[in-house]
């Protein structure tokens, strides 16, 4: 349920006091919570000691699900030793892909939804990585750092500030990742801007454009795979449900968390058809679809303002026919990027007022993970920007580095999914984004280009 404003204020204020006292317990030698010492220690970047050989525990093996198991086969220094999903023949699809690779059969738990639970109390693991639908994400990620392991979600990682909230407190306290696997992030184009705005070559960022556009219904009506979760959050929900492949790779661009941080969020939704006229055009008269309620607004738009004045636009819209496109604009004081198609306008190179198509700046600012991993990421899911992001979490567990990607990014991206309801039910009203690194987003250092 949505928090009113001024619960989440009050949980605030609570919170910070709780880091305090917990910091001081700790400083006086008490012992308590030597955990959230330890990651506060790492400028709120939780890093951990390095593991040679990843033990992974994978929950949900769904469509997505199945591309990670994928991925992880052809990533060296990672093991998937225990698979769970409440479909038996998906915990034996992986079975089958995992000893076909020449690894030991995994572990497997079938014994329903809560069955993951046993998974974490049970086996010796260093990640549980999750790709179940939304709902089940904060459960099966709380259950593994609660039992030690590291935790790794697909997107978005809570659908509530509360839950933001839990997986924040739940990975500070027990010094795990939790990481939120944006696979955007690492996108060709995304991760080409990111090396743009790195150089410097479009001057102070000001504003960035970030959205998930892609026509899911047919999808959404499926009687398998998404069909069976996706579409019943439509019914649920007034605002953007699915904000973090538009906003996480802007977000870097912006130095969110690092440097700067979303401050408050204003959001609106327009009426609710798409969903309504697929059902009309697919299905019979008497057919329970037909009497489906939904309440998700087709295009839902959100104005989010950074503490340091930047502003950023992400949008949500997946109940409308229309070409796919996650919008990826980035504007700054010497120039602009935008996608779909990809194109951008540094001041000073090549004609006033016209678009350079970004291919023709490919050699000057590919990223160098791009450049490296090209090869070995054909094939994977999503044009390769899946494999680029496994093979970056192995390799910084492996390291003992933090990852990409923190809890802290997580919840702030997250919690535009419950913010953007509140606002969008109180007439686009104002609402605060919590700090989730309690201050630390001023210290914490920027993200690097991140290297093979
Ligand atoms: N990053 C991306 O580009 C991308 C793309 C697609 C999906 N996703 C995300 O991946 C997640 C899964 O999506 P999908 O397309 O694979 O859906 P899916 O329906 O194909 O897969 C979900 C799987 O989870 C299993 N499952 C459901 N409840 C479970 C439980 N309690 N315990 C164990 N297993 C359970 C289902 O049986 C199924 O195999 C979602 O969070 C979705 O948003 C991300």
């Amino acid at each position: 349920m949505p928090l009113p404003p001024g619960d989440d204020l009050d949980r605030r204020q609570f919170l910070r006091l709780g880091g305090a006292a917990v910091a001081a317990g700790a400083g006086a030698g008490l012992g308590r919570d030597a955990h959230a010492e330890t990651a506060a220690q790492a400028g709120g970047l939780i890093a951990a000691p390095p593991i040679e050989t990843v033990r992974i525990g994978m929950v949900g093996i769904g469509l997505q699900g199945g591309g990670h198991v994928e991925n992880f086969l052809k990533i060296p220094g990672c093991r998937i030793t225990a698979v769970c999903d409440i479909r038996a023949e998906r915990t034996g699809w992986a079975a089958s892909a995992i000893t076909a690779a020449g690894h030991p059969a995994p572990a497997a738990y079938t014994r329903g939804p809560r069955d993951f639970e046993r998974l974490c109390e049970t086996e010796d693991l260093d990640l549980v990585f999750t790709a179940t639908p939304w709902e089940w994400h904060v459960p099966v990620m709380l259950a593994a750092m609660k039992n030690g392991k590291h935790a790794a979600t697909e997107v978005p990682a809570a659908m509530t500030l509360d839950d933001c909230w839990a997986l924040v407190e739940t990975a500070e306290k027990q010094a795990r990742h939790c990481v939120m696997m944006e696979n955007c992030n690492y996108d060709r184009a995304e991760m080409m801007v990111f090396n743009i705005v790195r150089q410097g070559a479009l001057g102070e960022v000001l504003h960035a454009e970030g959205g998930y556009l892609h026509d899911l219904r047919a999808i959404k009506f499926e009687k398998k795979d998404e069909g069976l979760w996706r579409r019943a959050w439509s019914m649920k929900l007034d605002g953007n449900p699915y904000p973090t492949h538009g906003l996480g790779p802007v977000a870097n661009c912006l130095d969110i968390n690092r440097g700067d941080r979303f401050d408050y969020l204003v959001s609106m939704s327009g009426p609710s058809r798409g969903l309504y006229d697929w059902a009309r055009e697919h299905f019979p008269a008497d057919a329970p679809e037909r009497r489906e309620k939904y309440v998700l607004g087709d295009v839902n738009t959100s104005l989010i303002k950074t503490a340091l004045g930047k502003t950023v636009m992400v949008q949500h819209c997946t109940n409308l026919p229309r070409p796919y496109s996650r919008i990826n604009l980035v504007q700054g004081t010497k120039g602009i990027f935008q996608g779909y198609p990809n194109r951008l306008y540094i001041e000073g190179r090549g004609r006033e007022h016209q678009w350079v198509d970004a291919s023709a700046v490919r050699d000057e600012f590919e990223h160098p993970l791009w450049r490296e991993l090209e090869t070995r990421a054909a094939g994977a899911g999503h044009g390769g920007m899946d494999f680029i992001e496994d093979y970056r979490l192995i390799k910084c567990l492996r390291e003992g580095v933090p990852t990409d990607m923190n809890v802290y990014d997580a919840a702030a991206l997250s919690a535009v999914v419950e913010l953007s309801v509140q606002s969008n039910a109180k007439r686009a009203r104002a609402v605060d984004v919590p700090d989730f690194t309690r201050g630390r987003w001023r210290t914490n250092p920027r993200l690097g280009i991140l290297g093979v």
